[in-house]
């Protein structure tokens, strides 16, 4: 067997069902492939198994308590959220699932689940009626647009008389499922060890309390990149704008409105090795501070509304005196001379790269899937990449950046 799980460490959250048995056969399906495994163990799961048993096949201690002096002492709940590659909850009963998206906090697992930014897999395991429950679809929903990963569950027969989908999967299809999740073996991680900013979205500019400017952006390339970025093992800081997406699997994400708010939240988020700034400010908002009243037709045609200039996020992070993250990089929407435009951008903004993409009305880009862009580096130098989806763009561009900081 591979070891294709070599160096990656897993906070495994045990349930309490039946299916609990097979969560120690997974703890050592997962060693096998070169995993270490810390276990968490639910009240209910002790029902089953003995946090004895999980941690000897662990070769590690089993927690269980949130108020563990022991472990508090050592390491702490939230660090426990933290120190590790990926999180996997098996078996998700119906009722932990309800609890993860409730974002409940009552114990040690459903603390960790709540503090945690890793990559979440779960395997539910239940009785059929509480799978098929509408209840339990809506909690499965909520998870899904949580970005929670599901495998399984499987149909066949169970412990109880009926038979149809809610017998957890089999260990190995859920370390498969983990594989997939994590995507690139610990050889290629490339940020391992390093801190990425992304911004991602559009901004709104309150007009008044029911009116904003805005644009078409729809955060989805931000939102790639912070996606890749992660999965190339960084530690990732997603400052986003509203937007329609799922949060990226293993990203800290930071939620703004306006422009102002956004560089704040940049600022916070520093220091940083990399910082993409994927994100379409809007360049101006009233001048006017929105108030609690709404703005009324009076019967004379549209009041004035005079603009002021938003901070220019991207290019006060490149000019900072101290603290300037070693590499940041800016993007840039053109409809023509896509690259002498960027290549003055560098220059005016002060930042080590752009991006290029082409939004003129055949390009398709805001709001699309697909991105064609030009690298720009500082020294002028010019890299076009074919038409791709913007989720391979995001890997490509991680790879290549994280060439450049190596570099
Ligand atoms: N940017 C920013 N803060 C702003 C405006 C832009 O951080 N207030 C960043 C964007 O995230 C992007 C780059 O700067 O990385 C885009 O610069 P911008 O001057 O807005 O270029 P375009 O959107 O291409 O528009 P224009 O051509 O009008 O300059």
């Amino acid at each position: 067997m591979t070891e294709t799980l070599a160096h990656r460490r897993v906070l495994l959250v045990i349930g309490g069902g039946i299916a609990a048995y097979k969560a120690l056969d997974l703890i050592r399906r997962l060693r096998e492939r070169g995993a270490s495994v810390c276990p968490v163990l639910t009240a209910g799961a002790q029902e089953f198994v003995t946090p004895l048993a999980a941690a000897a096949l662990a070769g590690e201690r089993a927690h269980t308590d949130l108020f563990d002096r022991a472990s508090e002492a050592e390491i702490g709940h939230i660090k426990l959220a933290r120190q590790a590659d990926a999180v996997v909850v098996a078996p998700a009963t119906a009722n932990l699932m309800a609890r993860m998206a409730g974002g409940h906090a009552a114990d040690l697992a459903t603390t960790i689940l709540l503090a945690t930014t890793l990559p979440i897999l779960i395997a539910p395991a239940m009785n059929v009626q509480m799978w098929a429950h509408p209840a339990t679809r809506r909690n499965r929903a909520v998870l899904e647009g949580d970005g929670v990963r599901i495998v399984g569950p499987n149909a066949g027969r169970m412990a109880e008389p009926e038979s149809g989908p809610g017998r957890m999967a089999e260990p190995n299809e859920i370390a498969d499922a983990l594989e997939r999740m994590l995507g690139a073996p610990a050889g290629d991680r490339l940020l391992a060890g390093r801190r990425v900013l992304v911004t991602s979205g559009p901004t709104h500019e309150p007009i008044d309390p029911v009116r904003y400017i805005a644009n078409r952006s729809s955060g989805r390339q931000g939102h790639a990149i912070a996606a890749a970025a992660a999965a190339a093992g960084a530690a990732v800081t997603l400052v986003s704008g509203p937007v329609a997406l799922p949060d990226p699997p293993g990203v800290a994400i930071v939620r703004v409105e306006t422009a102002r708010q956004m560089l704040a939240a940049v600022e916070e988020a520093l220091p940083a090795d990399i910082a993409v700034f994927a994100a379409a400010v809007a360049d101006w908002r009233p001048e006017q501070e929105a108030g609690s009243k709404k703005i009324k037709k009076d019967g004379t045609g549209p009041a004035p509304m005079p603009l002021v200039e938003n901070p220019d996020i991207l290019a006060t992070i490149a000019r900072r005196p101290s603290g300037r993250p070693p590499l940041v990089v800016g993007f840039a929407a053109e409809t023509d001379t896509v690259v002498e435009h960027a290549r003055a951008k560098i220059a005016r903004k002060g930042c080590d790269l752009i991006v290029a993409n082409d939004v003129s009305a055949e390009g398709g880009v805001m709001g699309g899937v697909d991105n064609t862009v030009h690298l720009i580096r500082r020294d002028g130098a010019v890299e076009t990449w074919p038409r791709l989806g913007k989720d391979e763009v995001a890997r490509r561009l991680v790879a290549h950046l994280a060439g450049l900081l190596a570099g």
